[in-house]
């Protein structure tokens, strides 16, 4: 197989798809009625993450940037610093819309300036900025070996959930801010299969058959979103991306060391989740709305304050993340 040959498959099959997208489209101008871009995109096929930045020019970065996100995250290039800033969540409950936006479901702050979570995310000689809490996503897989959109050393977990919060010291709101240099922190806990759940999630879950189809959405109250992190502030953090379009590279993640427990009952609720708007245009399921990973890139940065050398098992150039999981991962195995 030279290379020539894989050049001249991919130019057919973006050929191909350039094609099937005039079909599909026909008829429908993106511009011109009411199908919008962001009907269009979708976690696979010929609107699948390879595309997104191929045929909106306001998504070029989704094909071109340097900076994308999710990752799969290599224990072995972490670079360790134990100085990394402290992440803290307001303790106070907060009400949300619950909604299904057809890519997955999200829980949005209902704008109250009384009710704002805040987010700091300092080192201990207090730089760094206070962000605010604005959305909350829920990504899942079909099986227990897909569903989180990073990953650890080549392992998926069965769901991730994030927490996306804006720059509230320099911006407004979270759509500028999304657009705007150190605009967002978002927070990334993987979820695990358990016997017993995080209560919060399962405060959220309890919800979800009042959102199996697109559009629909409800109100959730007295929701205590540091609860649902784990308790830990041991995390990766790196520059990255928005994990859907248009991928502006605005985004530090914090992805944290610990999951939280779903059970498999909430998880086959989750499944049961539709793309379409109602019983008779259910739609696909919903399940696998993740992103496929991205190159980590020799050029970035991961940092962790995760440091192996104070713990017990000493183990050389495997950092405790790895560790970690994979202890996570035996656990996860035999429930
Ligand atoms: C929740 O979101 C949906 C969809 O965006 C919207 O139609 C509805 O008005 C929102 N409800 C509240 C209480 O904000
Ligand atoms: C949220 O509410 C505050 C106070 O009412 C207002 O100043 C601000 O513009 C609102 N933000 C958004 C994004 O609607
Ligand atoms: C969050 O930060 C804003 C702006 O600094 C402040 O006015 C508000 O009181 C804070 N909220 C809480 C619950 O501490
Ligand atoms: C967000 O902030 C920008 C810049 O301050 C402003 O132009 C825009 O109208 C705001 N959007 C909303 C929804 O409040």
């Amino acid at each position: 197989m030279d290379s020539l040959g894989i050049v001249s498959r991919q130019c057919l099959r973006n050929v191909l798809v350039w094609i099937l997208l005039n079909v599909f489209l026909a008829g429908k101008s993106l511009d011109n009625t009411g199908y919008s871009w962001d009907e269009w995109w979708s976690y696979d096929g010929i609107s699948g993450s390879d595309f997104w930045g191929s045929y909106n020019p306001d998504w070029e970065l989704c094909s071109k940037g340097q900076f994308q996100s999710p990752v799969d995250i290599d224990p072995a290039k972490l670079l360790f610093q134990p100085n990394l800033p402290l992440l803290n969540i307001d303790q106070h409950k907060i009400s949300g819309n619950f909604t299904n936006t057809g890519h997955g479901l999200a829980f949005s702050v209902i704008n109250s300036t009384d009710e704002a979570v805040n987010v700091t995310f300092r080192t201990s000689d207090n730089l760094g900025y206070v962000y605010r809490l604005h959305e909350i996503h829920i990504h899942w897989g079909s099986s227990e070996h897909k569903g989180s959109e990073h990953k650890i050393h080549g392992q998926a977990f069965p769901g991730e959930v994030q927490l996306f919060t804006y720059n509230s010291v320099i911006y407004h709101n979270f759509s500028h801010a999304q657009t705007q240099p150190h605009g967002l922190l978002a927070i990334s806990v993987f979820l695990q299969i358990g016997d017993k759940s995080n209560t919060e999630l399962a405060h959220l879950l309890s919800k979800v058959e009042s959102v199996r189809f697109r559009d629909q959405s409800i109100v959730i109250q007295q929701l205590s979103v540091k609860n649902l992190l784990p308790q830990t502030q041991a995390y990766v953090t790196y520059p990255g991306s928005l994990t859907r379009p248009g991928c502006q590279e605005t985004v530090q993640w914090v992805v944290m060391n610990k999951p939280i427990y779903i059970t498999k009952q909430q998880l086959n609720t989750l499944r049961q989740t539709r793309k379409g708007d109602g019983p008779k245009a259910a739609g696909p399921l919903m399940e696998n709305n993740f992103r496929a990973v991205r190159k980590m890139g020799e050029h970035r940065i991961f940092r962790t304050n995760i440091d192996l050398s104070h713990t017990k098992n000493k183990v050389q150039s495997c950092p405790s993340m790895y560790s970690n999981f994979e202890y996570q991962a035996k656990k996860w195995s035999i429930v």
